[in-house]
């Protein structure tokens, strides 16, 4: 059993809190805050995923269940930038307006590349919006990315659905306007339309 305290927290959403890996620096847990569905249809996604045998290198990884003494946990990969902190969601970026342009214009640079990857593989994340997704800043800015934190998989989970490419497709072509768009409404956007190009 792990042992969890309170420095160890990440962050809390609605539905999980997320704290460090008390042995592994690589490795978050998350524990449901109340009882809900979204994380047993998350893993089943994730099981199916893993069957497929597409790369994680846009999705953070999935290592297990652990028993903590906040109760039972799942275990992720730690989304964390070089320099160790662990990384920021896009939302944080683009709401910041501390952020540098810089910063902006190398996040946005990853977008098409984090659009053929969630297309190629068929990822389908229902809630895909900056918040679930990280920017993972590097000191070779060539190896930035972007990484889905959560948002997997469809509220109804049906086998069906994901055997029939096309509508997987459709499915993942309209959360990919929806999130572009969300974006586009940025004030940091608004205010620099030469960044309109990445999106
Ligand atoms: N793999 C991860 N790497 C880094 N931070 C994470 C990771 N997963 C979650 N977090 C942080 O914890 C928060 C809550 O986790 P999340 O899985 O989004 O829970 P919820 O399902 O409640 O939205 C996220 O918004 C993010 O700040
Ligand atoms: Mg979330």
């Amino acid at each position: 059993m792990l042992f969890l305290t309170e420095d160890l927290l990440v962050n809390k959403g609605t539905n999980r809190v997320c704290y460090k890996h008390p042995k592994e620096s690589s490795k978050c847990l998350k524990i449901d805050l109340k009882q809900n569905k979204e994380t047993k249809r998350e893993l089943k996604y994730y099981k199916r995923l893993e069957k497929k045998n597409i790369p994680f290198t846009m999705l953070s990884r999935y290592y297990g269940s652990e028993e903590t003494n906040y109760g039972k946990a799942e275990v992720f990969e730690l989304i964390r930038d070089s320099n160790g902190k662990v990384s920021k969601e896009v939302d944080k970026y683009l709401n910041d307006s501390n952020s540098s342009f810089e910063d902006i214009e190398n996040l946005l640079k990853c977008i098409p590349f984090f659009k053929k990857y969630i297309f190629e593989n068929k990822i389908y994340v229902k809630d895909l919006n900056t918040v679930n997704v990280m920017y993972q800043k590097n000191e070779n800015s060539k190896e930035n990315r972007l990484v889905i934190i959560d948002g997997l998989a469809h509220s109804n989970y049906n086998p069906i659905f994901y055997s029939c490419d096309y509508f997987v497709l459709k499915k993942i072509e309209i959360c990919w306007e929806k999130f572009i768009k969300s974006i586009k409404k940025k004030s940091i956007i608004k205010q620099n339309p030469q960044f309109l190009k990445y999106l």
